[in-house]
């Protein structure tokens, strides 16, 4: 347990302003300072921190609090480490009032045992550098790298040592379960006798992936020799404390540079990132050999909207990787390109030429992704003009990406410029491919939607009712509830029945005639100031009617409870609870309404694309098709509430 007098400490020096704004860049405006929230998704600010109240509050989300409540909030933590964490970053020593023990190891909850058992992995792998055996084969790697003493602190660089068990002996007499260690993914179980347990990292020198508050969640461990049938990297796998695709390497070292310079570096590997900062770069993370996911993307936006990227200098290993530009600019970051010279990459490059050298590289080699991608492409395409049309749609397509329209339209005229064809020729291929991706949008919403109905309607197809069907039994059992209930008052309210429903039904045509003229009768006569009586429907003259309202008032109408489960169709058996039962009631007609609606669309999109191809319809049918899947989820989530 950390004492009183130390937490107390932590409170006192931890300033809201500072804490906070070593996650999210804040902005003032008034008495206080705004931000995105980092605990939910959001464009505009609502997140405010108050200096003077040493509180933050996210009018968005709700989340509130002080220094402390933030640091648990945002890094997952319980109080503990939240003090530990903060004492760490004013350097105030942790007093604690009494040494842990292996019991109070245990009873830490799961997270924090994890981060715990990884802080001490770091530790062990950063101490065997100095032994007999680390300093023969892990530091003298470093050294040839060029790596010095500070670089190795900096990035809690380390080695494991050459055995099969040095750090599983090492965590069990420190008190670390075996267990917690397994989930760290700190051991391996033997294949086929899963009591024999084993280090993951052996023989190889270590570097710490930290989150971005600069604590170890993972390692990766690379190879000392040059065997083939090894992989050069061992890397940790995923755990509670370490998603893959939110995590950056370099982050923690990065972010605040990264912030002062307004740009971030893109590079491979773990080695770019350390000799980027030995030649005097820090704003640098690496993606770790994989492409970028948008949990990656979103990371980088907290704290730069601008991206250069790195590329190792041959041409076909770029063209590769190029997609990860693609995502980039999806996310709405600028994004530019730096290439290298044939068959170097940062760091052997950085270390060939020297830190002033690279630097000024990097600043005159800069380039924005579409001079970029052009260059890449330019002698081809200079020496074949059909290459050149396939180039100009690449372009064109990732222009497309980029959300902001002001922005595509500078791409567009500097584009057109380097292509040198006309700024209306890409224009016409930018909307092109617009209507293409929406296509493709709209295909995906499409199957979503129908595996969705089809989720909803487990039955043989046979069984199946169609879409007409349902909204005519759903209809049906509205004007139920209106003759044998409208002249009831709904619970609490002075609020007839029959008037709560003809209000929701005011914009609605029913489809099946019988009950469309049965609910224009009933408004009828009330807007003649009477509720009619069943006995007025009984005796109406039109025999259909008669027929259909006597069926429906008859105590005997019940719908088999068979039909309910066959179709998925909800009947209301009437309970004390009218004006719920109604609501239900008219909630459904409405989402078989709107399902009904979606069908129609549909049809008429399938006949707009295939009969007479009109793409401006077909967008303009999307939008109302996608407006209708936005009513029918809300309907759902209503109905999910009541019914809950
Ligand atoms: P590189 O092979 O370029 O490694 O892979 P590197 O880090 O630059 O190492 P040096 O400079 O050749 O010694 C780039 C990144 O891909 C991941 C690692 O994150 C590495 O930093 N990788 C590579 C693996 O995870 N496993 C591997 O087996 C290889
Ligand atoms: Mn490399």
């Amino acid at each position: 347990m950390i004492s009183k007098l130390t937490s107390d400490k932590v409170k006192e020096r931890a300033d809201i302003v500072e804490v906070v704004g070593d996650y999210v860049p804040l902005k003032k405006k008034g008495q206080n300072m705004w931000a995105c929230c980092p605990f939910h998704g959001e464009k505009s600010p609502s997140f405010s921190v108050s200096p003077s109240k040493q509180i933050y509050k996210c009018f968005g989300c709700g989340k509130a609090g002080d220094s402390i409540q933030f640091v648990m909030d945002i890094e997952g933590v319980g109080f503990q480490e939240a003090i530990r964490h903060l004492a760490g970053k004013y350097g105030i020593e942790v007093e604690e009032d009494e040494a842990r023990t292996p019991e109070q190891n245990l009873e830490q909850n799961e997270r924090e045992s994890l981060f715990i058992a990884l802080n001490f992995a770091k530790d062990f792998f950063v101490k065997n550098l100095q032994t007999e055996e680390g300093r023969a084969i892990g530091l003298s790697y470093f050294k040839e790298r060029g790596f010095n003493p500070q670089i190795i602190e900096k990035f809690d660089l380390g080695y494991a040592m050459d055995g099969w068990d040095y750090f599983l002996k090492a965590a069990k007499a420190a008190g670390f379960e075996e267990d917690i260690l397994l989930k760290a993914g700190l051991i391996l179980q033997k294949e086929g006798d899963p009591s024999r347990l084993y280090d993951r990292f052996r023989g190889r020198v270590t570097f710490s992936i930290h989150n971005i508050s600069g604590k170890p969640i993972g390692f990766g461990a690379r190879i000392l020799t040059k065997d083939k049938n090894q992989p050069k990297y061992i890397n940790s796998p995923e755990t509670p404390i370490y998603h893959k695709s939110d995590v950056l390497y370099g982050m923690f070292q990065a972010k605040k540079a990264i912030r002062d310079f307004d740009n971030c570096f893109l590079v491979e590997g773990y080695t770019d990132v350390i000799s980027m900062h030995l030649s005097g770069i820090e704003n640098v993370v690496s993606s770790s050999g994989t492409s970028l996911t948008d949990g990656q993307i979103k990371l980088i936006k907290r704290f730069t909207n601008q991206v250069t990227v790195l590329y190792d200098g041959d041409a076909a290993g770029i063209k590769a990787s190029i997609r990860g530009i693609d995502l980039l600019l999806e996310g709405g970051l600028n994004v530019k390109a730096v290439v290298f010279p044939d068959g170097d990459d940062p760091d052997s490059f950085s270390r060939k030429v020297g830190s002033q050298a690279f630097q000024d590289y990097l600043k005159e080699n800069s380039r924005d992704f579409i001079g970029f991608k052009i260059g890449l492409y330019q002698e081809e395409f200079e020496k074949n003009p059909i290459r050149k049309a396939e180039v100009i749609r690449e372009i064109v397509q990732s222009i497309g990406k980029i959300p902001d329209p002001i922005i595509r339209s500078v791409y567009t005229k500097e584009a057109s410029g380097l292509l040198e064809i006309e700024e209306e020729i890409i224009h016409t291929e930018l909307n092109k491919s617009l209507i293409k991706s929406q296509k493709e949008h709209f295909q995906k919403a499409k199957e979503e939607a129908e595996a969705e109905e089809k989720l909803e309607e487990l039955v043989p197809s046979k069984n199946l009712l169609s879409v007409e069907d349902t909204l005519r039994i759903q209809e049906k059992e509205t004007i139920r509830l209106l003759l044998n209930y409208g002249w009831k008052k709904l619970d609490d309210e002075d609020l007839h029945l029959c008037h709560y429903l003809m209000s929701e039904t005011a914009d609605i045509v029913f489809f099946t005639p019988v009950y469309q003229k049965i609910l224009k009768i009933y408004r009828d006569s009330l807007s003649n100031g009477t509720i009619p009586t069943t006995d007025f429907f009984v005796s109406y003259s039109d025999a259909e009617i008669r027929q259909e309202v006597i069926d429906l008032i008859s105590p005997r109408h019940e719908v088999s409870v068979h039909w309910l489960d066959r179709h998925q169709i909800f009947i209301t058996t009437e309970s004390d609870d009218l004006a719920g039962t109604a609501f239900k009631s008219i909630l459904r007609l409405k989402r078989r309404l709107v399902h009904k609606m979606m069908d129609e669309a549909k049809q008429k999109i399938k006949s707009a694309e295939h009969e007479h191809f009109d793409a401006d319809k077909v967008y303009e049918l999307q939008q109302v098709y996608f407006e209708l899947k936005k009513v029918q989820l809300q309907i759902d989530k209503e109905l999910g509430i009541v019914i809950g």
